[in-house]
C-alpha cells in the first residue's frame, strides 16, 4: 500500500513543553552522534499528542534529531502504526482483519464501522469524533475477533458488543478493555483447565492497569508519564572521565549530516594496495579440510614408494597449514609422482 502525506497539512507543529522535555530525555539515552536512534519514540510521541503525523511534525522531529527530513519521512511512511492522515478526535478504531479474526467475525465488525463511523477506512465520521481502519494481526488471535481502540484491546467481540462499545465511547465513557465475554486471558471459553486456583482477581494485570489509568483514548500530553531518565543519574559520577563520543559511520566525521562521509580506512600497519585499501585477510588455518597431498587417491591407498617396498620407513613431512595445496600443485598427486618416477627409471 502506498503511503503518502495527507494533502491538507497544518501550518506548524510544536510539542507541549512536557512532551518536548520527554523527547529530549529520550535523546539522552543514546551516545553523542546517535540521537537518530530516538526517531521512532519521538515520532510516536508526536502522534500521541496530535493523533496523527503531519509534515510539520515530521520536520520538527528531523530538526530535533539533526536528521535529513527524508530519513524521518522514510520511517514515518514505512511503519503502519504511524497515521499519515487526521483521525477521529475521540478515537481511531483498528479492526484486526487477519485470519483468526476474519474467521471469527471481523467482517461483522467492519460492517459496524461502516455503519456507525464512515463508509471507508480513514474517513472521519460526520461529527469528527471517530475513524477506523483494518489492520494486520494484533497478536490477540485466541480472543478473536478483536479491535484496538486508542491504547487498549477489546476482545471476544460480536457485532452487538462492538456496537455497544462505540456507543459508550460516543457518550464519553471509557468501557473496560479486554475480553468482552469475561475471559481472564486466553483460556478456553468454558474456563481454565490448567493453573486453576489463581482466580482472586477478576481481571488480568493489563486490564486492571487500563482500568486504573482510564486513559484508553486520552491524547498524551506528557503529564501522565513520569519523566524519568535514570541513565542520566546513574551513568557517571561527577568528575569522572567522559567516554569518547561515538560517531555513526554513515554520518560525517563530526556526526553532522552535512559533513562528507569518511570513506574506507586501512589499518595503520598495512600498506595500501592498488585498490586504495589494504588487503587485510586473516591467515587461514583450515583444519576442516585436509590438504590434497594427504588424500589417498580414488580406488585405494596411495601407492607405496620404493623406500616402502624396500622395507624402509617412508619419509614423511607435514607441510605448514595452507601449503599442502601449493605443494600438491607443484609435485602433482601421489599417483602422478609414482608414474613419473617409474618412467624415469625406464
Ligand atoms: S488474527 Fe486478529 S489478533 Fe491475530
Amino acid at each position: 500500500m502506498l503511503r503518502r502525506l495527507h494533502p491538507d497539512q497544518p501550518e506548524s507543529f510544536a510539542f507541549t513543553s512536557e512532551n518536548r522535555a520527554w523527547a529530549e530525555a529520550q535523546m539522552t539515552k543514546y551516545p553523542e552522534g546517535r540521537q537518530a536512534s530516538a526517531v521512532i519514540a519521538i515520532l510516536w510521541r508526536a502522534q500521541e499528542q496530535e493523533g496523527w503525523l503531519s509534515r510539520p511534525a515530521i520536520e520538527e522531529v528531523a530538526r530535533m534529531l539533526d536528521m535529513a527530513v527524508i530519513r524521518v519521512l522514510e520511517v514515518a511512511t514505512f511503519y503502519f502504526m504511524f497515521q499519515l492522515q487526521p483521525v477521529g478526535k475521540r478515537a481511531h478504531v483498528q479492526v484486526c482483519g487477519t485470519t483468526s479474526c476474519m474467521i471469527c467475525g471481523a467482517e461483522d465488525l467492519v460492517a459496524i464501522c461502516k455503519e456507525k463511523i464512515a463508509p471507508r477506512p480513514y474517513q472521519i465520521s460526520e461529527d469528527g469524533q471517530f475513524s477506523w481502519e483494518e489492520v494486520e494481526c494484533l497478536g490477540a488471535c485466541s480472543n478473536a475477533p478483536m479491535v484496538q481502540i486508542g491504547k487498549d484491546y477489546y476482545e471476544d467481540l460480536t457485532a452487538e458488543s462492538f456496537s455497544g462499545l462505540l456507543d459508550k465511547f460516543a457518550a464519553g465513557e471509557v468501557p473496560r478493555p479486554g475480553s468482552q465475554i469475561g475471559r481472564f486471558a486466553s483460556e478456553p471459553r468454558e474456563g481454565r483447565t490448567a493453573l486453576a486456583g489463581d482466580e482472586d482477581n477478576d481481571f488480568n494485570a493489563s486490564v486492571t492497569l487500563a482500568n486504573d489509568l482510564g486513559d484508553t483514548i486520552k491524547r498524551i500530553d506528557g503529564t501522565e508519564v513520569p519523566l524519568v531518565t535514570p541513565w542520566n543519574e546513574t551513568g557517571h559520577s561527577k568528575g569522572a572521565a567522559v567516554p569518547e563520543p561515538v560517531t555513526d559511520d554513515l554520518l560525517g566525521p563530526k556526526g553532522g549530516i552535512d559533513e562528507p562521509t569518511p570513506g574506507p580506512k586501512p589499518a595503520d600497519d598495512r600498506p595500501i594496495d592498488e585498490t586504495g585499501i589494504a588487503k587485510q585477510e586473516a591467515a587461514v588455518d583450515n583444519k576442516a579440510r585436509p590438504d590434497e597431498a594427504d588424500v589417498a587417491p580414488e580406488g585405494g591407498d596411495a601407492a607405496p614408494s620404493d623406500d616402502a617396498e624396500a622395507g624402509e620407513a617412508p619419509e614423511t613431512s607435514t607441510p605448514p597449514p595452507g601449503e599442502g595445496r601449493e605443494n600438491a600443485k607443484k609435485s602433482g598427486s601421489p599417483l602422478q609422482d609414482k608414474a613419473k618416477s617409474d618412467s624415469d627409471k625406464s
